[in-house]
């Protein structure tokens, strides 16, 4: 019998901070309940005091799934910790996530603050926490960096506290795999009652080392990994949700195992991928597109003679099925409707009428319909812009002056304008400043085709900063240049109301 390790899934918390993957509540309830679907123990749904929007995330989720814990992010504040036990009153299993900064470079500059104090506060924290809630996990932030005698006094004082879980953040991921390894095993031998609490691993990606620093943790006697799904999340992200468990799923030597449904890894990937415009790196292990793609002409005769001379998991494990329906412009309206079902997604009536003809309209110039199409379908038709691209006409070319005219709809009503620019897409965007006459400056303009061909849909990634704010835009099309005028209307849709 493997030992259990409890996946805790902080894509909706960590992953969410990432500027341009905000969702709003509809979102995340879909993606929490991907995650319940998937067997993940713990989800963390938000940071409660941090924002209105957070703290009703949290509320609904907490409605919308039965069998995960649902656990609140805080700070080693008092107000902080009564509005998270205030979030989680609807939850079925609750948690509350408490901590502080214990390394030196945190309890100098940024509580300029003395070893022993932060330790009252952490157990101040925690001894608070534990009158709301009986599940308490502390977080020792930027632990990868703190020296271990110390960590291990402040992990023995909040499990005296009554805290249930202490999570190892390496929170500027740091940590060589050897060295995190160490100080998990360092805690588990020198820390009285230990036991009485599950040990959690949190990497952050910064080096590339976050998976293998989760791994070198769970050998140590860590029982809970801190993942989000496509290791999304601050700067270089964190651990991927995928990678660990795919890892111990292949080593079985290790005796350990999780309750993670593997066969639904791919669809929820596809599924935070379009939801939060966050594309997947194509040789991303387990759900890059290329991950199982053998190229060179040995692998692919290997693969053919046994798939096990170049493969060390079954891509249908992960929910990969090379033999799913291919959707075409022949395929019925619940063909669509059971393509986003299996990826994860559920569309009203009116709105999945409305994929549907965009799926139509696409796929009349696009052979195969893909599921990042799909997704990218049902992305659109959750949107309720006030202001819209009603039609777009450039000319453009070699030796020409580019010039676009553009039509846009604000809350009903028409608005025409025409401009011309040093290429198709400032063309189109100077017209569109014609019309919305405010400052706004293009800092980020990204165009990625979904997959290949060149009938493909492009997608558009814009970033708008308008009165020192930035604001993000997403759109994809057949046509780029469309793409990027409705990417930046998106972002425009942001800061205009
Ligand atoms: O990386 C980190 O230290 C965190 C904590 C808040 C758990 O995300
Ligand atoms: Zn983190």
């Amino acid at each position: 019998m493997s030992d259990k390790i409890f996946i805790f899934d902080t894509t909706l918390r960590d992953g969410e901070q990432v500027p341009g993957c905000q969702l709003n509540t509809v979102e995340k309830i879909e993606v929490a309940k991907s995650l319940e679907e998937l067997g993940v123990d713990i989800i963390e749904a938000g940071f409660p005091v941090s924002s209105p929007g957070d703290f009703n995330s949290v509320v609904e989720i907490s409605k919308a799934v039965t069998w995960p814990t649902i656990c609140a992010l805080t700070r080693a504040v008092p107000n902080d910790i009564k509005v998270a036990a205030e979030a989680l009153q609807y939850a079925r299993h609750k948690r509350i996530h408490t901590g502080i900064g214990t390394s030196d470079p945190h309890i100098r500059y940024k509580f300029n603050s003395t070893r022993e104090e932060i330790i009252e506060r952490a157990v101040a924290a925690v001894s608070y926490a534990r009158k709301f809630v009986e599940d308490v996990q502390f977080y020792a932030e930027d632990a990868g960096r703190t020296d271990n005698e110390y960590l291990a006094r402040v992990v023995e004082a909040v499990i005296k506290a009554g805290a249930t879980v202490i999570n190892i953040p390496d929170t500027t991921g740091y940590c060589l795999p050897e060295e995190f390894g160490a100080k998990i095993r360092y805690l588990m031998e020198h820390v009285d009652g230990i036991h009485k609490a599950v040990i959690a691993t949190h990497c952050h990606n910064d080096l590339g080392m976050a998976t293998a620093n989760t791994m070198s943790g769970l050998i140590n006697g860590a029982r809970q990994a801190e993942v989000t799904i496509n290791g999304i999340g601050e700067r270089a992200g964190n651990t991927a949700l995928e990678e660990v468990v795919m890892a111990l799923r292949s080593h079985h030597e290790l005796g350990l195992d999780t309750n993670i449904n593997t066969h639904r890894i791919s669809s929820v990937s596809r599924q935070v991928s379009s939801l939060m415009n966050m594309p997947v790196q194509p040789n991303k292990a387990i759900v890059g597109r290329n991950a199982f793609a053998h190229s060179s002409g040995i692998h692919q005769d290997g693969v053919l003679k046994n798939r096990e001379s170049y493969e060390i998991i079954d891509p249908k494990d992960v929910g990969i099925d090379e033999n799913s329906i291919v959707l075409t412009a022949r395929s019925g309206r619940a063909a669509l409707k059971h393509r986003m079902h299996v990826l994860g997604v559920e569309l009203e009536k009116e709105a999945l009428d409305k994929a549907y003809e965009a799926f139509l309209r696409l796929a009349d110039r696009k052979k195969e319909i893909t599921d990042d199409d799909v997704l990218m379908l049902a992305g659109e038709h959750r949107q309720n812009h006030r202001i819209k691209v009603e039609y777009l006409q450039v000319t453009s070319g070699i030796g020409l002056q580019s010039v676009a005219s553009i039509g846009l709809s604000i809350a009903g009503e028409k608005f025409e304008a025409c401009a011309s620019g040093n290429g198709p897409v400032d063309a189109a965007i100077s017209a569109i400043k014609i019309i919305i006459r405010r400052q706004m400056l293009v800092k980020e303009f990204l165009i990625q085709a979904i997959s290949k061909g060149s009938n493909d849909v492009g997608k558009v990634h814009m970033t708008v900063e308008h009165d020192g704010r930035q604001y993000y835009g997403f759109s994809a099309n057949t046509d780029i240049i469309a793409a990027s005028a409705e990417a930046f209307v998106d972002a425009i849709n942001k800061f205009v109301i």
